[in-house]
């Protein structure tokens, strides 16, 4: 996959002058390249319309529309939550009785309702400060977006899946029995293997490509339903 050239800081679709490729002269041919789709992008545009944060969020909408994994009352972690287009979503569907957490390791500007912890998932004080802030209740599904800087290589691969091992890591040491997993994999190596992982702890799998995805990306999105009871943290494998 190319690497977005200079990847901004926070992914919030952004207008004005400053922004627009033609006003930006320094950079690269490739980065402008980046740039010209980035803002022609059909869905950068709805996400501005629609006050969303990110052209991610229609990737959550169209796996709501088919799997309805959100709903009143729901406690829902969002992981690699930034800049909080999936938390502003999860946040209006569980309502007022339900709970959402998000996590990650760039700010993020407030969603009201959410609670917001920034730091690095793989690193022991902010998982901690999670936990802490999960209480006693589990959760009923987890969401992860979690994706690092990618620099184009193979060295990508791995450190894609380590971070979705600790997600499923997470989920099985947060979930209620019967909770639901929604991940964001690269197809690759050690993906067979993850989805098989994934099978043996959730009665029900599928993955989902949805439209607003690039077709060009890896990526797909693993929704993972019914946990089974007595599934234990650690059990991934990259067998
Ligand atoms: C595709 S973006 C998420 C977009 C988000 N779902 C939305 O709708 O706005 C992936 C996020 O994963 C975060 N991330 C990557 N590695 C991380 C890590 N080790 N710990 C926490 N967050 C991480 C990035 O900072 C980035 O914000």
């Amino acid at each position: 996959m190319p690497t977005p050239p200079s990847p901004p800081k926070s992914h919030a679709p952004r207008s004005g002058p400053s922004r627009t490729p033609g006003a930006v002269p320094s950079r690269t041919k490739s980065s402008r390249r980046w740039l010209d789709r980035h803002f022609k992008d059909e869905y950068v545009q709805r996400a501005q319309q629609e006050g969303y944060r990110s052209r991610a969020a229609f990737k959550l909408l169209e796996i709501q529309e088919k799997d309805h994994i959100l709903g009143p009352g729901l406690r829902v972690a969002d992981l690699g939550a930034a800049p909080g287009g999936w938390s502003q979503i999860a946040v209006r569907l569980v309502g007022e009785k339900g709970r959402v957490l998000a996590l990650d390791i760039l700010p993020m500007d407030p969603v009201p309702g959410v609670t917001f912890i920034q730091g690095d998932f793989r690193e022991g004080e902010p998982l901690a400060r999670l936990r802490s802030a999960l209480g006693d209740k589990p959760l009923d599904l987890v969401l992860s977006d979690l994706a690092p800087n990618l620099s184009g290589t193979a060295a990508d691969q791995p450190r894609l899946i380590y971070l979705c091992e600790l997600a499923l890591d997470f989920a099985l040491q947060h979930l209620r029995p019967g909770g639901g997993l929604v991940v964001k994999v690269f197809q690759g190596e050690g993906f067979d293997a993850y989805l098989k992982t994934l099978r043996r702890h959730f009665r029900r799998v599928v993955s989902r490509k949805p439209r607003s995805s690039r077709s060009e990306s890896r990526e797909i999105y693993l929704v993972a339903r019914d946990l089974i009871a007595g599934a234990k943290a650690g059990g991934f494998v990259s067998e």
